[in-house]
């Protein structure tokens, strides 16, 4: 079965309890079942992962080049992960960066990612809503 790559980076796995006036009040749990709804109708499968590390995520990376895609909140790592970029960089398939809150409208150092410009697009700003527009358009990226 086609395998969907959901990943979050550090302080995602909190969602739901992390400043919830800027995050909202979904879980991982909840954006995983929405993701895993909207690729149904392909018969993708979501692999959801979430680490803190940086080098958990590039781990996952390097052991996903056999998926669809990927979807990736990486939290504070959009702005100065230069190895998760690196990991990025190899990563065969179509893969969109997701972040939850507008970036542009908050402090200046969210302002700049180091990881969307080898994105195949981004979702900013739409809150969990977000990742499944995120699925969505992978959905459409890959139809052939
Ligand atoms: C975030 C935005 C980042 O700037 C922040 O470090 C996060 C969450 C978002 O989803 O809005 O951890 O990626």
């Amino acid at each position: 079965m086609d395998e969907l790559l959901l990943l979050n980076g550090p302080n995602l796995g909190i969602l739901g309890r992390r400043e919830t006036d800027i995050y909202g009040l979904a879980t991982l749990d909840d954006i995983e079942k929405s993701v895993t709804a909207e690729v149904a109708e392909r018969g993708w499968r979501v692999t959801a992962f979430q680490s803190d590390a940086e080098s958990e995520l590039i781990r996952v990376l390097q052991n996903g080049y056999g998926t669809v895609g990927a979807i990736l909140n990486p939290g504070a790592l959009m702005i100065a992960g230069w190895s998760l970029r690196d990991a990025l960089a190899n990563y065969p398939r179509p893969w969109i960066e997701v972040h939850l809150s507008n970036v542009w409208a908050r402090e200046r150092f969210r302002h700049e990612s180091v990881l969307a410009p080898l994105a195949s697009g981004a979702v900013v700003g739409l809150g969990a809503l977000g990742y499944r527009l995120a699925a969505r358009a992978l959905l459409e990226i890959s139809a052939d």
